[in-house]
């Protein structure tokens, strides 16, 4: 294959668009609970990956998304995350703990034939367990001598987060394994997977609280198990009332040598098994069990989404055995979307923090899966003209994950709404007296501001242009810019921003630095303590390096590793400003139109402005020194493998602490190693290894210790 048919060819771009895409989604899902996707798009995606991805053997990569789980993990890219939203305690992190049996996804098809194929390549007459799909999190409970010692989230598949006190509190959850009731004796070491829920009732109760708190609202329940499993404060997941079904054992010398078999000396030990897991023989019977509970799961008290078969026989279970991200032995039956037909009652109109105005369907309340869906996006203008949608018309609403709802067609107009012109032509807005039905038309100016919208061109999007003055916009910027990446302004959140902007204290982020302590304190919602916090948080920011200044400025395009990319090369602000295009494309990652960006935003005199103010303030401009010199070189000459799980920092955190302190991180044991770093469950081999050649292996603690002296 050459590098120019490499180019050119777009099923290969697609590829790495696909995996952008779904990996992004996945982050979305799992670790900030804020799925941007449905479910059902992210699954027809992920199929068009993997058809793809076969056609192009030569471009298989392990990282993608086909490849391995969505990563729920706190820490996830080895950095403490800051997750969205109002919740108390959330973010601290949870103790990493690697499986003991990595823990995988189902294969998954929203398609009766497609059971129908699965059932025919399996072996003759095998027996089939039809289980309820609950749509929750997966946990991972290790019971050791009948005793709960650990509750792990999937995280990556590979290790999870340990939320074992928040586990505690699922009454469902015996903290003891039951000996009496069972004639089966309890093995040393058993370890039960299954999921974790709200349900229905818990969730509208919880929404209805946030909304009177005005917190945000969870999109559904499996949002808010999961938004409640990763609190802090175990009191409060109590109060939530989690519950939980097990669907699956593991171990060594387990009893029973059938999976429905092992489910029922589960609940006899105490576990709750759901009753509606079923043993079938026949095609005719799993399309049965579906047909029967794609209608009967409406009265269930909390959510599914599907049915999982199940091969029953364990060892025939190992003899079909797994793909890198499934088991072949088993398969999910997804329902389909359930879709309402409702009145669009009028178009409105978002400007967002980058200027792209989106319209918003505005629709007659419709219940739709469990939840009331009352607005949907548009997308932009080309979405509107294709549906050839207008205010009035009768629409069809699809969830399909359950969670973003949005407009799949439109209904034919009756013949008194017609004739309707395409009215949405902005050169000739149309006889609007022709018109019996009203109608949309996008806006011509921003709804905002005012200001006439533009359409770059090859983008779908209206944009506002008014970057310097237009209220969304300039919030979002400032929003941007004291976000954790960015300057990383504590006790300045979003609403806060809202409302020292409505006051007039705050029009763009230079403002930030002369806010007073009395402006703040007689503010009605913030007082003397929360100003303090924040002036506290706006003078730690001053030490934040340039590399990620300029990823504040929020200058179109520049994310946060193209920041650093162009702060290595350009290494003051004042360097930066009279760049060209040819030396700006040439840095790594740069091309034409972040050039181009870059350059108007200089020749913007409003920003130099506020460059010069910030500069005042003593926020950085330039790269210090000690950027780049080691904190310490107590490491010096040191090859140091990091190994295993941790739980004070990440390996990415570790092995940046070894480069800083000017030790060099190896790959492999060898015995030019000087130590390892080890945490939990390190590899065998490495351990072995390392015996073997008498290089020491220091704990977290230890290395902590050696390089704080
Ligand atoms: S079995 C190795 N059974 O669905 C296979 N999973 O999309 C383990 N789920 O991660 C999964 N109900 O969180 C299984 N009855 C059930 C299930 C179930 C829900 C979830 C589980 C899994 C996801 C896969």
């Amino acid at each position: 294959m050459d590098l120019f048919s490499q180019i050119e060819n777009p099923e290969r771009e697609e590829i790495l668009a696909l995996r952008k895409e779904l990996e992004q989604a996945n982050y979305q899902y799992y670790v900030l609970n804020a799925p941007t996707m449905s479910d059902y798009d992210f699954d027809q995606k992920l199929r068009r990956l993997q058809d793809l991805e076969a056609l192009y053997p030569d471009m298989f990569d392990l990282n993608s998304p086909t490849q391995h789980v969505g990563s729920d993990l706190i820490e996830a890219k080895g950095e403490r995350l800051k997750v969205k939203g109002t919740e108390k305690g959330k973010g601290k992190g949870f103790a990493q703990v690697a499986h003991r049996y990595p823990m995988l996804s189902l294969a998954n098809t929203y398609s009766q034939e497609e059971i129908e194929d699965w059932l025919r390549k399996l072996p003759a007459n095998v027996e089939i367990v039809c289980e309820l799909k609950y749509d929750g999190l997966s946990i991972s409970l290790w019971y050791e001598n009948g005793t709960l010692t650990k509750a792990l989230t999937r995280g990556d598949g590979v290790k999870g987060d340990n939320v074992i006190d928040n586990i505690k509190t699922i009454a469902a959850i015996p903290q003891h394994m039951q000996a009496l009731e069972s004639e089966v004796q309890i093995p040393d070491f058993v370890e039960l997977r299954g999921e974790v829920l709200l349900s229905w009732e818990s969730f509208e109760r919880l929404n209805k609280e946030r909304e009177a708190q005005g917190d945000a609202l969870f999109a559904n329940p499996r949002n808010a198990a999961s938004g409640t499993l990763k609190l802090q404060d175990p009191n409060e997941v109590a109060r939530r009332g989690l519950d939980c079904y097990l669907y699956y054992m593991l171990g060594e010398e387990l009893p029973a040598t059938k999976h429905y078999d092992r489910l029922q000396i589960a609940k006899q030990w105490g576990f709750p098994i759901s009753d509606a897991v079923k043993v079938c023989h026949s095609l005719e019977e799993v399309m049965a069990y579906i047909h029967y509970w794609d209608t009967e799961r409406k009265n269930l008290p909390v959510a599914t989404d599907g049915i999982v078969l199940k091969v029953n026989d364990l060892s025939t279970q190992e003899e079909l055995g797994y793909t890198a991200k499934s088991p072949r032995w088993a398969i999910a039956y997804k329902f389909p979307a359930e879709k309402q037909l409702t009145r669009l009652n009028a178009i409105t109109y978002q400007v967002g923090r980058t200027g792209v105005v989106t319209p918003v369907a505005n629709l007659e309340p419709v219940q739709l899966s469990g939840t009331i869906v009352q607005r949907a996006t548009l997308h932009n203008e080309d979405f509107i003209r294709q549906l050839d949608i207008r205010e009035g018309d009768m629409v069809w609403v699809e969830k399909g994950g359950e969670i973003i709802p949005k407009i799949v067609s439109v209904e034919p107009r009756t013949k008194s709404q017609e004739p309707r012109p395409i009215s949405n032509d902005r050169t000739d807005e149309g006889d609007k007296s022709l018109l019996l039905a009203p109608y949309s038309i996008f806006p011509k100016n921003c709804p905002e501001c005012g200001t006439p919208l533009v359409r770059v061109e090859g983008e779908a999007a209206w944009r506002c242009p008014n970057e310097a003055s237009c209220p969304p916009q300039i919030k979002g910027k400032m929003e941007h810019f004291v976000s954790r990446k960015a300057m990383n302004i504590d006790g300045l959140g979003s609403e806060t921003i809202d409302l020292l902007y409505s006051q007039g204290l705050l029009h763009n982020i230079a403002d930030i630095y002369d806010l007073k302590q009395d402006d703040i304190a007689r503010q009605e919602r913030l007082g003397e303590k929360s100003a303090q916090n924040m002036l506290a948080g706006i003078e730690a920011s001053k030490q934040v390096p340039w590399a990620r200044v300029l990823f504040a400025l929020g200058i179109r395009m520049v994310g946060e590793t193209t920041a650093k990319k162009i702060a290595r090369r350009f290494p003051s602000i004042d360097q930066l400003q009279w760049a060209n295009v040819e030396q700006l494309t040439a840095i790594d990652d740069v091309g034409e139109q972040i050039a181009k960006n870059i350059i108007a935003y200089f020749n913007d005199l409003s920003n130099l402005e506020i460059i010069n103010r910030l500069r005042e303030a003593g926020v950085q401009m330039e790269s210090q020194e000690e950027e780049q010199a080691p904190q310490s070189d107590i490491l010096q000459g040191k090859s140091i493998v990091v190994s295993g799980v941790f739980s004070h920092h990440s390996r990415d955190e570790y092995k940046a602490m070894i480069e800083a302190h000017g030790g060099k991180n190896v790959g492999s044991v060898s015995k030019k190693t000087s130590f390892i770093l080890a945490g939990e469950n390190m590899g065998p081999e490495k351990r072995k290894k390392a015996e073997s050649l008498g290089v020491e292996i220091l704990t977290e603690e230890q290395f902590l210790e050696l390089i704080k002296n």
